[in-house]
Parts: C-alpha cells; structure tokens; sequence
C-alpha cells in the first residue's frame, strides 16, 4: 500500500469542500489550530476501539446518536445537559434489554460540517452557495454569510472543548448516576401514551437496582453506577480541521485525529481513490463508513482493505443507511464480509434514507419507517449469523416536532410549530426513547435467540 502521511489526501480529488477564497486566512487558521492543544487524547481511543471490539464481537451494543448539525446559536448548557440525559436514558434501556453493556458515542463536540446535495441553493432568482454547517458558513441567505470564513473553524474547536469539557464533568459527576437516569426514565414512561407499554420493563430496571441493594451492594458508592464515559464523533469532512487536530502519539509514533473519538466518512465522500479515505486509512481512531443502497460487495472489500489492512475488530464500522433497500443490498455485503472473514461492526442508521418531502416543503422522516428500517436490520443480521452491533440516530433532548409519529403523533401540520433544526430533522427525546424501548425488544429477541443455540 502507498506511503501515507497527514498531507497526502491533498493530492487526491476531494468532494464537498467549501471553496476559500483567502487562502493566506485559510492557512493561517490551521497553523493555529495546530498549535491548540488536542481534544481528546490517544488512551481513550484505544480504549474505544477496545470497547468496539466487544460490540464486533456481539457483547456489547453500540448507541451513536446526537444532532444531525451542531450549530453556535443553539450552543448552551441546557441542550448539552438534555443530549447526555438523553444518551443515558437510551442506553440504560438497551443495556438492561440486551443484558451488555453499551458504547455510548455522541454525535457531538465536532459535528459542524454538512455534506449537502448541491453546491448551491437557490431562493426566488437568487443563487447563493449551500450552507454546509457553522464551522464553514452562516445558514442565513445572503451572499455574506455563505461565503466560507475559516475563521469559523476555530470558533468550531472552541465551541467543542466547552462541550467536552461539561459532557466529562457531566459523566462523572452525578448525572449518570443508574439511580437518578431511570428516575427520569420513569417520568417518561407515565406521561408517554403507550407507557404501559414500558411500565414492565421500567419496573424491572427498578426491582434490579433494589435486589442489588437489599443484597447490601452498596450502589451509592460503585463507580460503575454513579458514572460513565460518553466518547465523541463527527463526520470527517472538513480535512482542512481534520489535519490540523491530526497528532502523532508520541508512545506509539501513530497518528490520531484528536479532534474526536471516532470519526465517520459519509456517504457522499466515500469513494475509495479520493482523498476522505486516503485521510482516514492512517489515522488510529475507530472509523465509521455510511453504506447506503449503491455500496456494492466489492466496494465495501475494497475499503476494508484500505481503512483496515490488519482486520483488526472494532476499528471499522459500516452504518447502513438504506431505507427500503436495505432487504435487498444488505444482505450481500454481510455474505461476502463473513465469506473473507472481515471482522466489521455493522451499525444501522435508521434516519438519512427516510427523509421525505411534504407538500409543504419541509424536510421529515416518519417514526414508523425509522423502527422499520431497524427492525429489518436486526432481522437480517439474525438471519445471517451476524450481530446487530449498533445504532446511529439523528436527536435532540429537546422537545422538537421534526418527524412524525411516535406515541406522540406528531402530524404533518404540527412540524412548523418547533421545527428548530439547522439540517436534518431529528428525534425528539421522547421519540428517541421510545424507539430505544422498542428496539429494546429486538435486543432482548437477539439474545434469546442467542441463548437457544
Ligand atoms: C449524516 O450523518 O449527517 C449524513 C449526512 O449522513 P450520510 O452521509 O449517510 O448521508
Ligand atoms: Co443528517
């Protein structure tokens, strides 16, 4: 394979880039980003990949989730809070469902930058480049503020250290606490209309928590309990940033990209020759691939042997994003992984194949079609003797009306009244959740099934 170094993917045709004008600002920016001190460091990586190895190997379960765009205006302690609460309460419920522990990722403290369908939008006769996430341009529509600022890419790590920095405070400070996170997990279930539903499981969980105590396990003082670790992923797509986090390890002479824990490659900007995936083949962090309907067997072969020539567990997952088609395309992927014993952790983005139109111009995914979309992929990991390693969702911890249904019913019509996002329409908490406990019961059909054997 051809010598890699933190430069090299700039000899490669890249896509979705933002066209700088100033170049001398843009330089500038990055050898000062170069110069700020890393966000996350090298043990924790490898602690992550370790952890994904557990979830390769189907004792662990994957929960990646969080905004589909970071934005500066939406930037506080609340929404950082109600995210993490969010993550916890999800993965309390999977973790009891699937009886293992679960990885919890955030898509958060990085994700600011937008892969869009077209380079430029157009409002009346007016023209204007796409916006392609706060760390590049201003989503407002004029020509000033879609014009790339490079600046922005410093306020981007700036706002990323502050979110790190309360999520690490928040995990080991008492907010995870089992005690306190199914506290909230028992508000959501008596106000939610199919709470009965839950109840069953929720009094488990709380039967669970007391049996451990009335054994005399002093739960107040477990660590494992009162705290937990939260990593961070975004999508690496804007190299310029990517590369300016980029640092060798001084213990083991490898390159991490310390701008998060795990980094993702999306759909659009996964061709094996370009310079995405010359990027990401020689970094260190675990590394996700999005897999919609056209990735081919070979294709996934052919960045298998480029993202991980060693084949080592839990350093590549794919997300399959493939709505309808996933019945179809899936299926030959996980025959001819397993058939070249590729160890892969294969995860399910129910969201970005689910997007739909409605007659009223706005961008949202139905509840039903998102469980649908999971329940298959269960189904045919099932049936081809492979796990269901995880999932990656598009949510907030707040209360949004972005997509529709759940218990909730959110209607067509009622999506303008809290219609916040930057980008792509997200679960709100209460629909994140009860989807957690709805693949609750696919996790808990998973193991069963496991047990018989
Ligand atoms: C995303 O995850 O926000 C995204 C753009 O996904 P994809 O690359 O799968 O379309
Ligand atoms: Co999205």
């Amino acid at each position: 394979m051809k010598a890699w170094d933190i430069k090299s993917w700039r000899k490669k045709n890249i896509l979705q880039q933002p066209n700088y004008t100033d170049r001398q600002k843009l330089e500038n920016i990055e050898s000062a980003i170069r110069a700020f001190p890393p966000l996350i460091f090298a043990d924790e990586v490898r602690n992550l990949t370790k952890q994904l190895e557990r979830v390769c190997e189907g004792k662990a379960f994957l929960l990646q989730g969080g905004d589909c765009a970071e934005s500066f205006a939406e930037f506080n302690a609340v929404n950082i809070q109600d995210t993490l609460r969010l993550i916890l309460q999800m993965a309390v419920v999977l973790t009891f469902a699937g009886s293992c522990p679960v990885v919890k990722v955030g898509r958060l403290a990085g994700q600011f930058a937008k892969p869009r369908s077209s380079d430029t939008e157009i409002i009346g006769n007016i023209e204007l480049p796409s916006y392609r996430g706060d760390m590049i341009n201003d989503i407002s529509f004029s020509m000033e503020s879609r014009n790339p600022d490079p600046e922005r890419m410093s306020r981007a790590y700036n706002q990323s250290a502050s979110t790190l920095n309360l999520l690490r405070a928040f995990a080991k400070g008492g907010l995870a606490d089992l005690h306190q996170v199914h506290k909230w997990n028992l508000e959501f279930v008596k106000g939610s209309r199919s709470g009965k539903k839950f109840q069953d499981m929720a009094d488990r969980i709380g039967e669970a928590l007391e049996f451990m105590e009335a054994c005399g396990i002093s739960l107040k003082d477990t660590p494992s309990i009162k705290e937990t670790t939260v990593y961070t992923s975004h999508e690496a797509l804007l190299l310029n940033y990517e590369e300016a986090l980029t640092r060798q390890d001084a213990a083991t002479g490898d390159w991490y990209d310390c701008s998060a824990h795990m980094l993702w490659i999306g759909e659009r900007t996964r061709q094996p020759e370009n310079a995405h995936i010359e990027f990401i083949r020689g970094i260190k962090n675990p590394v996700g691939v999005k897999a919609g309907p056209s990735m081919t067997p070979d294709d996934l072969m052919r960045l298998a042997d480029l993202i991980n020539p060693e084949n080592i567990s839990g350093r590549l997952t794919i997300i399959i994003r493939m709505g309808d088609e996933i019945t179809e395309k899936l299926p030959p992927l996980i025959r001819k992984a397993k058939s070249e014993g590729r160890k892969i952790v294969w995860s399910s983005d129910p969201m970005h194949s689910n997007t739909v139109i409605t007659d009223n111009d706005i961008k949202t995914r139905s509840f039903n079609r998102i469980l649908e979309e999971v329940k298959n992929f269960f189904e045919i990991q099932y049936a081809e003797g492979t796990h269901a390693g995880g999932i990656h969702c598009e949510m907030t911890g707040q209360n949004v009306t972005e997509c529709i249904g759940g218990a909730q019913a959110i209607t067509e019509k009622e999506l303008t009244e809290k219609y916040y996002t930057s980008c792509d329409p997200r679960l709100n908490a209460n629909q994140a959740l009860e989807l957690s406990f709805l693949i609750s019961d696919f996790l808990k059909t998973a193991k069963n099934r496991k047990n018989l054997q």
